[in-house]
């Protein structure tokens, strides 16, 4: 079962080279994917409406689509434009269409009814060649069912143990303390302060001992926007505890998006670095670096958790305090589903 009335990420957009169409599939559709003349994406459903041959075999004609079975061709709206040897195309030759947009550097396709696709409600994300950001970016695969890495990502706790060398090291404040958990439309904002941590590596320019804001939008399908800031020991407790006002010594930057492709494979795009003036490409590099073995470790551990899960599915899990974050989630998307 899936939402289909939602926008999921297909691909970043400089996968989309212009004069090839792309094979991606989401929520188990395969689409066909292609950059039109005027730079918008056209998704079709990856089947002529001839006989199903797949479009992706298909080749471009401008910004038209020619399927290489029988030579119908397609106009980026979907519709039949020619069918050789036959004058006369009726209304219903065409193929489904999806909506499209591009917001940041991410290619969004909406896989619902077409009249209730509405581009304002993507959540905003920074592009790769924004200014104010020095980013790095990349992507892989997952065998594993998209809600399983959604929790990971709402239960920030794993830090402290999953990733005990890379991205929480000297960090048990990420299981220890628990997060503010604030509603949102489609998601939830979770905030917290990290206290006294004591950074390694360049970071210690700023400081021995430092606090940190950690503050994040986590949206359906798995859309989640995080904003780092690092300030002086003590910026926590002057204060109390809510969000600081004043800009920090360093600002970091994570945006990552999951999209379901079925059951069992899972696509996860990321983004990952600081400020221009925080950071240089060489300490942007080594980030980035670890950053990205982090999340090879979560893909060790959520590909095993998904094989035992499916080895005994009837099992029931151990809820725990830790679990606010992915169970508030989970009742979103069994409402979405309803819906
Ligand atoms: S299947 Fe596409 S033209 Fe026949
Ligand atoms: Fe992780």
């Amino acid at each position: 079962m899936w939402v289909r009335n939602a926008w999921y990420v297909a691909a970043w957009t400089h996968e989309l080279e212009a004069g090839r169409i792309h094979a991606r599939t989401i929520i188990d559709q395969p689409l066909a994917l292609y950059r039109a003349g005027n730079g918008t994406i056209v998704a079709f459903e990856d089947r002529c409406c001839h006989r199903f041959a797949p479009l992706t075999m298909g080749r471009l004609e401008g910004d038209d689509l020619r399927c290489m079975y029988h030579g119908l061709k397609f106009a980026p709206d979907g519709r039949c434009i020619e069918i050789p040897g036959q004058p006369r195309i009726p209304q219903s030759a065409a193929v489904r269409r999806y909506p499209t947009a591009v917001v940041g550097s991410w290619v969004w396709v909406w896989m619902g009814e077409v009249g209730a696709a509405d581009p304002a409600t993507i959540p905003p994300s920074v592009a790769l060649d924004d200014p104010v950001y020095r980013l790095k970016s990349g992507q892989i695969d997952y065998a594993a069912h998209y809600l399983l890495i959604d929790d990971n990502l709402l239960d920030l706790s794993h830090l402290s143990f999953v990733h005990e060398n890379t991205l929480g090291l000297d960090m048990p404040q990420w299981a220890d303390s628990r997060p503010r958990v604030v509603p949102l439309a489609r998601g939830l904002r979770m905030q917290r302060w990290l206290r006294n941590h004591s950074p390694r590596g360049f970071m210690k320019k700023l400081g021995e001992r430092l606090d940190v804001w950690n503050s994040y939008d986590f949206l359906f399908p798995g859309v989640f926007l995080q904003r780092t800031g690092f300030y002086p020991l003590g910026t926590a407790e002057a204060n109390g505890g809510q969000e600081p006002q004043t800009p920090p010594l360093f600002h970091r930057l994570d945006e990552q998006v999951v999209t379901p492709v079925s059951n069992r494979v899972s696509r996860y795009f990321y983004a990952a670095g600081a400020r221009v003036g925080d950071i240089d490409p060489d300490r942007l590099d080594r980030l980035f670096a670890v950053t990205e073995t982090a999340f090879q470790e979560d893909k060790a551990i959520i590909e095993a958790q998904q094989k035992t899960i499916d080895r005994e599915p009837e099992r029931q899990m151990l809820p725990t305090s830790l679990d606010a974050g992915p169970t508030q989630f989970r009742r979103l998307v069994e409402t979405l589903l309803t819906a």
